[in-house]
């Protein structure tokens, strides 16, 4: 007999980019989803193909307000990921991610969910040890001006840990390293997509500093693997996890790559480097293989590749324009 029961999930920040990654996911494995977002950096053409099917509900909220439903799991992504984004709105962003902590571990704690958090590597801010490992407590600015986004994360996961020890809320919590993939913005200022547009349009491919600065790159799909798995581990296997590929690559590297792939003429531009930006950013995930059964799959390569087809995609049906 089959004793397969469909959870209702709710999914927070869902129209955006991983979060529709993620709903599509929950959607074929026969969840009924919830998905919320105030469309702050979401999008409904994200998720406009979800909209019909009978287990899929979009509900324009914003988190930083309470929230009454029943659900059995909560995924917490609500939050804009890109610094374009997240610094036009500085308090908004503290706000979100705190206001947005609390409502929905209350809503947790009221519908007995287990809740998982989508934190960010940048609670190591600019770190002094390489892969950092989950027990590294990081070297953050509290007053720049990505502090709004790394503090409001780390505040997040203060609030998780004592909803789960004092109120034995079933909390996971995950570290996300740089992801990429078909659905992000194409103007939110991120490197992939940055470096894909500027390809695409034959225009200079900006670089920050000399481009020897480091980064990881996980394809969106594998990261959406994790989160699934995690969620399936036992109650007390909190993290927090780091998610991510430690496959390391200069920017320098990146840029070449997305010439290559997109058979553009662009040239590289360096510019100066903004303050506060990472020198080095890689992921140590043995905790995830060994917990989770989970490595990343998809090859750099591969995934600019799909990625480059969604950005041609964009263009080609006038959906974004460059200034
Ligand atoms: N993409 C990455 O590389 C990365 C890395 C580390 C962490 N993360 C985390 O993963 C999550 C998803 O990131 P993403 O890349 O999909 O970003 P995104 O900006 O595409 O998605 C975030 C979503 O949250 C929504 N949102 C923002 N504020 C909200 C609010 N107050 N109420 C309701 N909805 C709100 C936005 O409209 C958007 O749809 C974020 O929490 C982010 O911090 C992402």
């Amino acid at each position: 007999m089959n004793s397969f029961k469909r959870k209702r999930i709710l999914v927070t920040g869902g129209a955006g980019f991983v979060g529709s990654h993620l709903c599509r996911r929950l959607l074929d494995d026969g969840q009924d989803v919830l998905c919320v977002d105030n469309l702050y950096t979401g999008n409904k053409d994200n998720i406009v193909d979800l909209l019909d099917h009978p287990y899929f509900e979009f509900l324009r909220h914003d988190v930083t307000l309470p929230l009454f439903v029943e659900v059995d799991q909560i995924y917490n992504l609500a939050c804009p990921a890109s610094p374009v984004h997240y610094q036009a709105a500085p308090i908004q962003t503290t706000k979100t991610s705190i206001m947005g902590a609390l409502n929905m571990l209350g809503l947790a704690r009221r519908t007995n969910s287990r809740i998982f958090q989508a934190s960010t590597s940048e609670v190591y801010g600019d770190p002094h040890i390489h892969p950092q490992h989950e027990g590294y407590w990081g070297n953050v600015n509290p007053i720049g001006l990505r502090s709004c986004y790394d503090e409001g994360k780390r505040c997040a996961e203060t609030l998780f840990f004592d909803y789960q020890r004092e109120l034995d809320v079933d909390i996971k919590v995950g570290r996300i390293f740089n992801t990429y993939g078909p659905n992000m913005h194409p103007d939110d200022g991120r490197v992939v997509s940055n470096f894909i547009i500027q390809a695409l349009l034959n225009k200079p491919i900006t670089i920050y500093g000399d481009g020897q600065q480091t980064r990881s790159f996980c394809y969106v799909s594998d990261l959406v693997e994790a989160f699934v798995r995690f969620m399936e581990t036992p109650k007390g296997f909190t993290g927090p996890v780091n998610l991510g590929n430690p496959g390391e690559f200069t920017i320098k590297q990146l840029a070449e790559m997305v010439i290559e792939l997109t058979g553009s003429s662009s040239e590289l531009s360096f510019k100066p480097l903004p303050s506060d930006d990472p020198t080095q950013r890689c992921p140590d995930i043995s905790l995830a293989s060994r917990e989770l059964g989970w490595q990343p799959e998809i090859q750099l390569r591969e995934g600019l590749q799909k990625t480059i087809s969604y950005f041609d995609q964009l263009l080609a049906e006038g959906r974004y324009k460059m200034d």
